[in-house]
């Protein structure tokens, strides 16, 4: 596929460094440091990118603040991948009607997938016209630029250019703290499955430099980040536009190699993409840890060739099968589609039985969504929301067994753990698999390994004693 990818030149973020010194300075006259409000809704793509949106804020000399109450500046950086995430954000933004009134000066931003979506640009120009600025993921290098353009005119901006697909190094980021970290290695998306929305919001599949990359975690492991996923709708596919000779498993062997003590992962990774030589690179490292989330969508031949995903349940459960075959231990989680537009109860059976057969670690479940524009949008969909609803429940119901099961094995045994937090009474942490434990210690372990046994279980975490 024709890839067109727009590097963003140095000159032009310099720009937007500049303007943002101009922001800070027009606060500094104002006597007062201004907040904002970052809300973030959807993936981690999105939360890696709200990094950069409050990075951009920081260095124009806002504080972040909780809430929305009193802040100076709002975004809202939205999620288009089902209706209910855009219910919820059309519900959020109205509210917005009334924090404004109480806060005249308020500025409110949109940014994000829906926005990539000319229908709900121009729904937001009419119908939302408290909103000041919007802009889409390929503009939100621009955001210092489009700040001082609404805060200085007082008029609203729409940047909402259909551009093929930028990348952009040097932004800066606001990270919330803590031992993990995202880092985005590729952005977009090529596959075109036929439920998504994804490729015709984020664009082409477009792939940082490796240095560009290796540069931004060393950074993170001098700053005490211990654990590292990398970022990327599709990883697999990391590199293939670059030409360098550079794939993901190179990319991740070279990342494990760097010093100290860290866990390395990533997501999402499609199947069809996914190699032995990925398992193998996985299985000969120590810090590349041993979890693999690998979206299978369906079980039934018929509906994954109708949802273009180009590989079968048979190609599917070999690639498990291999990756286990090098990885004893590897956990295994999945996206499941329920009810995709002309799946049959049968057919929702062949899913069951592949959730049975592959016994996952967890799963993310949902109902299939139409979204506009998507090639299965217009195909046929008998099936009742009731009959979907009791698909979706006895997937659940069973998945959830599985996970008991699969927890409740760990009882007993000794695992190593990176604690990354404090809940009420407990610390929490997560396995190398990536499942979460609680114990009780002191708040300054966090941001060590430890060796934790493992007492007891429920269906989503596990509980237990320091060594
Ligand atoms: N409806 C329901 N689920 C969807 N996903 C993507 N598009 C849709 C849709 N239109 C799910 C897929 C994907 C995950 C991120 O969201 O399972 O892997
Ligand atoms: Fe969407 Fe498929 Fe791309 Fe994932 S691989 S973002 S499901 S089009």
């Amino acid at each position: 596929m024709e890839t067109k990818t727009t590097v963003i030149a140095p000159e032009e973020l310099n720009k937007q460094a500049e303007i943002c010194g101009e922001i800070r300075a027009h606060w500094a006259a104002a006597g007062r440091t201004p907040r904002a409000f970052v809300d973030t809704y959807g993936c981690q793509q999105n939360e890696a990118d709200s990094e950069k949106i409050r990075g951009m804020l920081a260095a124009c000399g806002y504080e972040m603040a909780e809430t929305e109450e009193g802040a100076d500046v709002i975004v809202l950086n939205t999620c288009a991948i089902r209706e209910h995430a855009e219910q919820r954000v059309y519900g959020n933004v109205g509210a917005l009607v009334h924090t404004k009134r109480r806060h005249p000066g308020q500025k409110i931003f949109l940014c994000g997938c829906m926005m990539g979506q000319d229908h709900v640009v121009q729904k937001i120009r009419e119908s939302y016209r408290h909103v000041d600025g919007v802009f889409n993921p390929h503009q939100l290098w621009r955001f210092p630029e489009l700040l001082k353009y609404v805060l200085s005119t007082n008029k609203r901006i729409f940047a909402a250019e259909d551009s093929a697909g930028s990348i952009a190094e040097g932004i800066p980021l606001l990270r919330q703290g803590g031992v993990k970290a995202w880092v985005s290695i590729m952005y977009g998306c090529n596959n075109f499955c036929s439920y998504c929305i994804v490729p015709y919001v984020r664009g082409r599949e477009r792939s940082r430099r490796p240095e560009d990359i290796l540069a931004e975690v060393r950074g993170l492991l001098d700053q005490g980040i211990r654990d590292i996923t990398l970022l990327g709708q599709n990883v697999n596919s990391y590199g293939k536009d670059l030409g360098l000779g550079v794939d993901f498993a190179d990319l991740l062997a070279e990342i494990a190699r760097l010093p100290g003590d860290f866990w390395l992962r990533f997501m999402t990774s499609h199947p069809k993409d996914a190699t032995k030589k990925l398992f193998d690179t996985m299985a000969a490292s120590p810090k590349i840890a041993k979890q693999f989330h690998l979206p299978v969508q369906s079980g039934n031949d018929r509906v994954l060739k109708e949802m273009n995903r180009r590989y079968t349940r048979e190609q599917y459960l070999s690639l498990v099968e291999y990756g286990r075959s090098v990885m004893p231990d590897l956990v295994l989680t999945s996206d499941i589609i329920v009810g995709f537009p002309g799946e049959t109860e049968a057919e929702f059976e062949d899913t069951l039985s592949l959730i049975e057969q592959v016994r996952y670690d967890a799963l993310f479940t949902f109902i299939y969504s139409p979204r506009k524009g998507t090639p299965a949008a217009s195909m046929p969909d008998p099936a009742t929301r009731q009959e979907k609803n009791a698909w979706f429940d006895r997937l659940v119901t069973a998945q959830n067994r599985i996970s008991e099961e699969i927890h409740r094995s760990y009882v007993g045994k000794t695992v190593r753990v990176l604690v990354d937090g404090v809940e009420g009474e407990s610390l929490t942490a997560r396995t190398e698999g990536g499942r979460l434990v609680r114990f009780p210690g002191p708040a300054d372990w966090i941001g060590r390994f430890m060796d934790v046994e493992i007492t007891g279980h429920n269906t989503w975490s596990l509980t237990g004693q320091p060594k």
